[in-house]
């Protein structure tokens, strides 16, 4: 991808847009309506969580060695028996037709073509069948929200797994929205959830729960929706009783692909995690948008994987904005990174395209990076190649 960029730049080509994730930002504010802009870039509280993702980040410094023949030197690494181009996948995103009308496929479409995972939200506005035929061949997993409605679940789980998304990813802080100044402030949850959301309307066990409400999913099609989105942030918490119930019906459906928990943030979760016989866990904040004062999820992720890093395949989000910001992670510790604002950025700013620039974009930084860093392969990251100053609250 950087000789494809440098080509282009030696014939005078402009790129698509400037990928400087701040330039980004300024251009999908621009690009989008007030709600999706507010959905979008809203954070709890203060955004004092979003800013600690952050700092965390410059805490760590990498310390590049020189002279090493890094010629042959490989992004790849494996998740969950796939092989992928790199440590890097889609996190899961509500809505996608919030941003551009190509919504979730376009963005699937991207993830299979860079053979990067790619996770689906339950609060998408695609449906699960329509996302795995853009995706097709490529590594696709399932995120949960789960609905009180256990026979809703299963439902959702069979489609999930009949269409080739053989891992689940369970997340569990967000069964309610976070106090969103912006998004309180302007009643945007009207907004979003009237957006199609195809997921729940083609569910033949959710269409049952409308017509019981009175409510044709055919034609009441916004209703349906909002109803849709009531379901996944229900609003009523989950206690961790119902985690087996919920790991052995998946690994029943799907003959005993890997389930995983998003959204942890203390040592003593992980260890629940572990005990529980979860295969791995998303150490995340939900970029910041749930809990204001948070940790940062940096600074979580290298308690937790102190604490069971050997023992449970433990992946990072919250906060990614560059390679070196991946390879940090991995230093620390992780095993995988996701990554959700950046790439809206390019969903808003030109659809499919969009999303296209800035991931490659992304690859094209971590395998410069390690070029010039003297690293050959993801194994080479570890804490040595880091100095890591005080924690600075
Ligand atoms: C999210 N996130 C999220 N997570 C999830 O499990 N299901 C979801 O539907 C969503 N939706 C969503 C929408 C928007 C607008 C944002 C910004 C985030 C959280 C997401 O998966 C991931 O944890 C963070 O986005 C990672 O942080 P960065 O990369 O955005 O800093």
């Amino acid at each position: 991808y950087q000789r494809e960029n440098f080509l282009k730049q030696s014939e005078g080509q402009l790129p698509l847009f400037n990928t400087d994730p701040r330039k980004m930002e300024e251009r999908a504010k621009e690009k989008l309506s007030e709600g999706g802009w507010y959905y979008a870039s809203s954070n709890a509280g203060m955004s004092t969580t979003h800013l600690a993702n952050r700092q965390a980040f410059h805490r760590h410094r990498l310390i590049p060695n020189q002279l090493v023949d890094t010629n042959t030197r490989s992004t790849k690494t494996t998740i969950f028996n796939h092989t992928v181009s790199a440590p890097i996948g889609f996190a899961p995103i509500g809505i996608n037709k919030i941003y551009h009308p190509s919504g979730e496929s376009a963005v699937a479409t991207v993830a299979s073509e860079l053979n990067l995972p790619y996770c689906l939200s339950t609060a998408a506005s695609t449906s699960i069948e329509n996302v795995a035929s853009a995706n097709g061949t490529g590594p696709r997993f399932f995120q949960l929200y789960m609905p009180h409605d256990d026979e809703l679940t299963i439902s959702l789980l069979t489609r999930a797994w009949e269409n080739g998304f053989d891992a689940l990813i369970l997340t569990t802080d967000t069964w309610q929205l976070g106090w969103r100044h912006d998004d309180v402030a302007t009643s945007n949850y009207a907004f979003y959830r009237g957006f199609g959301a195809e997921m729940g309307l083609e569910d033949p066990v959710f269409r049952k729960r409308c017509q019981a409400d009175g409510i044709d999913p055919d034609v009441d099609v916004v209703k349906a929706s909002v109803k849709w989105i009531d379901s996944v942030w229900h609003g009523r918490a989950w206690g961790w009783d119902k985690i087996p119930w919920l790991m052995e019906t998946w690994k029943r459906i799907s003959g005993g692909r890997p389930f995983a928990i998003k959204g942890i943030q203390s040592v003593g979760d992980a260890r629940k995690c572990v005990e529980l016989g979860v295969d791995g866990i998303v150490v995340s904040n939900h970029a910041g948008r749930q809990v204001d004062g948070a940790v940062a999820s940096l600074d979580a992720l290298e308690r937790i994987v102190e604490a069971v890093g050997d023992k449970i395949y433990v992946m990072f989000d919250s906060g990614v904005r560059g390679a070196s910001d991946v390879v940090k992670a991995l230093a620390l510790g992780a095993r995988f990174v996701f990554i959700g604002r950046l790439w809206i950025w390019g969903l808003s700013i030109q659809g499919e395209e969009g999303v296209r620039h800035v991931m490659k974009s992304l690859l094209a930084d971590l395998d410069i990076l390690m070029g010039v860093a003297g690293f050959n392969g993801v194994d080479d990251f570890n804490r040595d190649i880091l100095e890591s100053g005080p924690k600075n609250y």
